[in-house]
């Protein structure tokens, strides 16, 4: 089998190395990739967004289906053209995509279905806003509707800080406004939920938990992760009987009955209060970094899962998962998430010796002439399983130490809810 893989992070570098684990598979091709996909796959230099040149190349290299990283493409449509096409591909299609790609849409479904989540109001312009404001609580809430990289949600805690954000977001900050979202603080643990589905059967697919902030006790400016850990500490049973019915499932049939074709990942940012789930908001693809958390402990074949997928039979799949926790840390340039080096040499990385159970992905890197650079804010990836999270953490730091890269910072802290 010979498969494509979208995109050019750590999350991609993770499904490509998982993928590589399977017996059935002879190629990997990467569209555009990065220095640690470029080991074990082939990396085309055809972008996420060249859906013309993506096909051309499906054709003549005989790919048998195609698998979608980034949410980017995803909203744009690449599933629908696509399936046009009659090229297989695993992703959900333009409209289920919406989940991600309008905070509103979302919303909106969460009211018709009955969906649990934060009481929201929809406003037109900042001075309907600021009258909502002028009467509301603080803390609140205010989102921009669109795709805004994890950059377009401010939690205020003043009305100046609310009346700001509302003129950030209709001034253009994360493109044309038409619509601000302004929900309740809910005020409980965060976690995230995982599914997998063909459209028809829904599958679980872990929890985990990410460190949105750049610096040490989830301070600082908001990033697209800095750390993860699988399993969460707050999943249990119940709960997550109550995930699925009353959010995943309502939210998967509501679709279908708008006539969205949700096939993928599906990735639920939940709020647990009291041990009921909150939905705060959708994804429509794994995370990163939780994807690079949590595949390695994937025991079941991903090859068997993907193409079960794509052949609407994944009722027969059985996803089995190692028992080992996962704890995973962002290696990020200095000054990321806002300006920061690019084309940094990464000098030692060939040198470190990894023992079983210890791995790194690449997200930001480019190789030029056999010499590995950073290409973005999240540069490396340095995920360790073991029997608990402090031990998985002592040692993703030893790795990041010996690296000893002087343009690095990363956070020393990454599950220190599940770490005493
Ligand atoms: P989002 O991009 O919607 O995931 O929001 C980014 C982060 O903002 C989330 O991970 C939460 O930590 C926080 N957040 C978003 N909505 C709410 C809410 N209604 N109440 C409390 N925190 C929230
Ligand atoms: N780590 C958060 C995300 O992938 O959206």
């Amino acid at each position: 089998m010979i498969i494509g893989v979208i995109g050019s992070g750590g999350r991609e570098h993770a499904i490509c190395s998982k993928i590589l684990e399977s017996k059935k598979v002879t190629q990997i091709y990467c569209f555009p990739g990065n220095a640690g996909t470029n080991l074990i796959a082939k990396n085309v230099n055809i972008k996420a967004d060249e859906f013309d040149k993506i096909r051309e190349f499906v054709i003549n290299y005989k790919i048998n289906f195609l698998i979608v990283g980034p949410e980017k493409p995803l909203v744009d449509g690449i599933v629908d053209y696509f399936k046009k096409h009659k090229i297989k591909i695993f992703g959900p299609d333009k409209l289920a995509s919406q989940l991600e790609g309008s905070k509103i849409f979302t919303k909106k479904l969460c009211k018709k279905f009955n969906i649990p989540t934060a009481k929201f109001g929809i406003f037109k312009s900042i001075k309907e806003s600021k009258v909502y404001l002028k009467n509301s609580k603080f803390p609140i809430v205010i989102k921009a509707d669109g795709l805004a990289a994890g950059k377009g949600v401010y939690i205020c805690k003043k009305i100046e800080t609310a009346n700001e954000a509302v003129e950030e977001i209709f001034n253009g900050k994360f493109g044309v406004a038409h619509n601000v979202l302004i929900e309740e603080f809910l005020d409980g643990e965060e976690m995230s939920y995982f599914i997998v589905t063909d459209g028809k059967a829904i599958k679980k697919f872990q929890t985990a938990q990410d460190h949105k902030r750049a610096l040490e006790g989830d301070k600082g400016k908001n990033t697209g992760g800095m750390g993860a850990y699988s399993p969460s500490a707050i999943i249990n049973e119940v709960l997550d009987k109550k995930i699925m019915n009353k959010i995943i499932i309502p939210t998967l049939r509501g679709l279908k009955k708008m006539g969205a074709i949700y096939k993928g990942f599906l990735y639920a940012g939940l709020m647990i209060i009291d041990n009921e789930p909150y939905l705060i908001e959708y994804n429509v693809r794994m995370g990163d970094p939780e994807c690079q958390t949590i595949l390695p402990r994937l025991k079941t074949d991903i090859v068997e899962i993907f193409s079960s997928c794509c052949e609407n039979k994944l009722k027969k799949v059985m996803i089995k998962w190692h028992e080992e926790k996962s704890l995973c840390i962002v290696l990020c340039s200095k000054g990321y998430p806002e300006n920061f080096k690019n084309s940094l040499e990464i000098n030692n990385l060939r040198k470190i010796k990894l023992e079983d159970n210890e791995l790194i992905f690449h997200a930001g890197t480019i190789n030029k002439n056999n010499i590995i650079y950073s290409n973005g804010g999240r540069v490396l990836n340095f995920v360790v399983l073991s029997k608990n999270f402090k031990i998985s953490r002592i040692k993703a730091i030893k790795l990041i130490e010996k690296l000893d890269w002087q343009n690095g910072f990363y956070r020393k802290d990454i599950g220190f809810k599940v770490i005493k």
